[in-house]
């Protein structure tokens, strides 16, 4: 069935593991995730972000995941990534997801919780669950200097404050990691003392990791091999991910290595069979490499496989 992340959350964070919300904009991509947390039972999460959503559209989306939700008779979460609007936000609400995001990490402070509060309002009056975000994700590495770093990330004070002061369901925090292919320009480094001081803060409260994707250098290399050029692509180990699932993270959000994982396959197909040209010959394995690579998540890195 549809469900908000409500039991989901309550349920990770008791257990000290992670919901994984992938990142999903056309159907082989919904298939390759459900089917794989069909196969190990796992709990999910899917989210569209407003570019997703204006790709694919929303009702194809929502129909897409509808036919999932048949399919697998799994509890799945619908939920909008990065809502930069109440507008946004409401159309989601009205259109059946039952979990939105709205990031208003770049607002000061007091904009941030009013914009967040406003979305928090008319989301519970109709039964759907709100993250919010506080701290800066982006451009960790654009910091000039140390104290300018460290304003990036989430103040554990204010983290409390907000949720007390917007209601939120669950929290998306800046601890290190950043979006896309490109996290740490050195070592991977993640500021686990500020997620234990949030922790502490908000004791039984759910935190969310964005920019999650670890960049499978497997999948990396199979990309720059067949013609593609990523080089120094690097994500979040594994290990720290698996850090944080079993401390308060319970939501982990994975878009770019599903990115990765399809077009390695992809352009892995078009070197070594240049004269196909039929589309189900390379979306069919990129949606299986989808499907590998999500259960390795769910069974070896979230552990919420079993969970569903
Ligand atoms: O947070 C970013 C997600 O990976 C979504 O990216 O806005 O390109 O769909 P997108
Ligand atoms: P990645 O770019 O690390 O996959 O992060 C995705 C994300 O945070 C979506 O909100
Ligand atoms: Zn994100
Ligand atoms: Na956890």
């Amino acid at each position: 069935p549809l469900v908000t992340s409500k039991k989901m959350f309550e349920k990770a964070y008791e257990g000290g593991y992670a919901i994984g919300a992938f990142n999903v904009n056309n159907m082989e991509i919904i298939q390759g995730i459900t089917e794989a947390a069909k196969e190990v039972n796992a709990p999910l999460i899917l989210q569209v972000s407003a570019g997703a959503r204006k790709y694919a559209k929303h009702t194809y989306l929502m129909k897409l995941i509808e036919a999932a939700l048949i399919e697998t008779d799994l509890p799945i979460c619908v939920h909008l990534d990065h809502g930069d609007s109440f507008e946004l936000c409401k159309a989601c609400i009205d259109g059946g997801f039952t979990s939105v995001m709205i990031d208003g990490s770049h607002l000061p402070f007091e904009e941030n919780i009013a914009l967040t509060k406003k979305v928090v309002d008319y989301a519970h009056e109709r039964g759907v669950v709100v993250e919010g975000e506080l701290g800066r994700l982006a451009g960790i590495e654009d910091a000039v200097n140390v104290s300018e770093e460290e304003a990036f990330f989430t103040d554990p004070d204010q983290a409390a404050e907000f949720v007390e002061r917007t209601g939120v369901d669950s929290l998306a925090v800046a601890i290190g990691t950043s979006h896309g292919a490109y996290k740490f320009k050195g070592e991977p480094k993640l500021r686990f003392d500020i997620l234990e001081e949030i922790q502490k803060r908000l004791p039984g409260f759910p935190i969310v990791l964005h920019g999650a994707s670890s960049v499978i250098p497997e999948f990396v290399e199979k990309i720059n091999k067949y013609g593609g050029q990523m080089p120094g692509a690097k994500g979040v180990p594994e290990d720290m991910l698996r850090k944080a699932a079993s401390m308060a993270v319970c939501k982990i959000n994975i878009d770019s290595d599903l990115r990765l994982a399809m077009t390695a396959t992809i352009r892995e197909h078009f070197a070594k069979d240049p004269s196909n040209f039929d589309p189900r010959k390379y979306l069919g394995p990129a949606r299986e490499a989808i499907k590998e690579l999500v259960k390795h998540k769910l069974v070896n890195v979230l552990g919420c496989a079993g969970k569903a």
